[in-house]
């Protein structure tokens, strides 16, 4: 699907570590030298022509984001530097001082660094206590394991979209209605859902989302963070400076600016910001659905091919979506993706920054491929030459 759109896919190489980093389409990398070529000024600040442009498109940026994930107002996205960024921002911006000592809150242990340290943090600051949901076999999180660990205590529930090591679509739909019906917050880590399935954090009940762009096909050093307008009014800015002030004078009264200025303080990422809005567009030509189909049909071929490699085992077969771990028989994870980028095959190997998940899963390193709707059946052919050649690795490692 639309592999010319994308210069480095003329390398040659095969590109599998999509959940760390997409490629980019030239339309996203145009949009941000356009800016820079052509109307390079800072926003909401300058009375001349060309700053009133990138101010124009910088705001018609956020209602591309709003519509993408069908949130209710522009004023609801925060653009920030990543997901990374948002989390933060979200767990000691907000719920530092909406939680309180002894309330629960439901995470697993497949969650990222970034979603599970702040919180953790945050339980040594304010006596929270984190509450790991039982997982299944392959290490999914269903309806029932979050039921099954639901208390009257439970003030939050704070996951993944999608797992981003083992893949799995988590039901936020449910999870969703029953923290609305229960009055529980509902804080999502989008960063590996945003980017491969259709969004709405109205149907799903989200109360706060946090995604990157450069995980959908944008530029690094942008990100969101979407909060329902009545949290983020309540939402104490964790950075403080120009264009998020309305006033303030050496007494030290300062007075800011509403939503969702207050909350993007300094000359943000224009560019980044123009990128993003590229690679959104550019993704709803293709429509979310469909790539969410295309990638199971990648991972169901790749299922399918790789019983004739019988020295690699799967680790999440049973799981749907884009995200395949594996090993080779008695190679470590780490020499596995050097010996496949010996035949130009980009893929992850180690944890996946969800080191929790090592007390659960049968070993403590795994190779990771993330497909993306630019992968093909082709691909996945070459890879299997490649794994089924392994035994030669075998003798360069014994
Ligand atoms: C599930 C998940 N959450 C959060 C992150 C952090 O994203 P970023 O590094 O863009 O801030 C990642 C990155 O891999 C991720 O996969």
């Amino acid at each position: 699907m639309n592999r010319e759109d994308f210069p480095f896919l003329k390398t040659g190489k095969i590109y599998f570590d999509n959940g760390a980093t997409s490629l980019k389409p030239s339309a996203v990398i145009e949009s941000m030298v356009d800016y820079y070529e052509n109307y390079s000024a800072n926003i909401h600040r300058g009375d001349y022509e060309i700053s009133l442009k990138a101010s124009d498109i910088y705001d018609q940026a956020r209602e591309v984001c709003q519509k993408f994930i069908h949130a209710d107002k522009p004023e609801e996205i925060i653009f920030t530097k990543g997901t990374t960024e948002s989390l933060n921002k979200i767990i000691f911006g907000f719920f530092e001082t909406h939680l309180k000592k002894g309330d629960e809150v439901l995470v697993t242990k497949a969650e990222h660094a970034s979603l599970l340290l702040p919180l953790m943090i945050l339980a040594e600051k304010i006596g929270i206590h984190l509450i790991y949901m039982p997982l299944k076999e392959e290490n999914e999180l269903d309806y029932e394991s979050f039921l099954s660990s639901v208390t009257p205590k439970t003030k939050l529930v704070a996951i993944a979209g999608v797992s981003n090591v083992v893949g799995d679509h988590r039901p936020l739909n449910q999870i969703g209605r029953y923290c609305k019906e229960n009055q529980i917050y509902f804080l999502v880590d989008g960063a590996q859902s945003v980017p491969h399935t259709k969004t709405d954090v109205v149907r799903d009940n989200i109360d706060f989302l946090a995604f990157s762009g450069h995980k959908m096909l944008g530029p690094t050093g942008i990100g969101v963070l979407y909060g329902k307008k009545e949290l983020l009014e309540e939402m104490k800015p964790c950075e403080y400076g120009g264009d998020m002030n309305q006033n303030f004078s050496s007494l030290g009264d300062v007075t800011l600016k509403p939503l969702p200025a207050r909350l993007e303080a300094g000359t943000p990422p224009i560019a980044e910001v123009i990128g993003l809005k590229a690679a959104i567009s550019y993704l709803e030509k293709i429509g979310m659905e469909k790539i969410e189909e295309y990638e199971e049909e990648l991972k169901e071929y790749f299922l399918k091919r790789i019983k004739e490699v019988p020295q690699v085992d799967v680790y999440n077969a049973s799981v749907k979506g884009g995200e395949v771990i594996f090993n080779i028989h008695d190679v470590f994870s780490q020499d596995a993706a050097i010996y496949l980028d010996y035949f130009g095959i980009c893929v992850r190997a180690g944890t996946h920054c969800a080191k929790a998940l090592k007390e659960e899963l049968p070993v403590q390193n795994t190779v990771r491929i993330s497909f993306y709707f630019y992968n093909t059946k082709e691909e996945i052919d070459k890879l299997m030459d490649v794994l089924k050649q392994s035994d030669t690795l075998y003798n360069v490692i014994l």
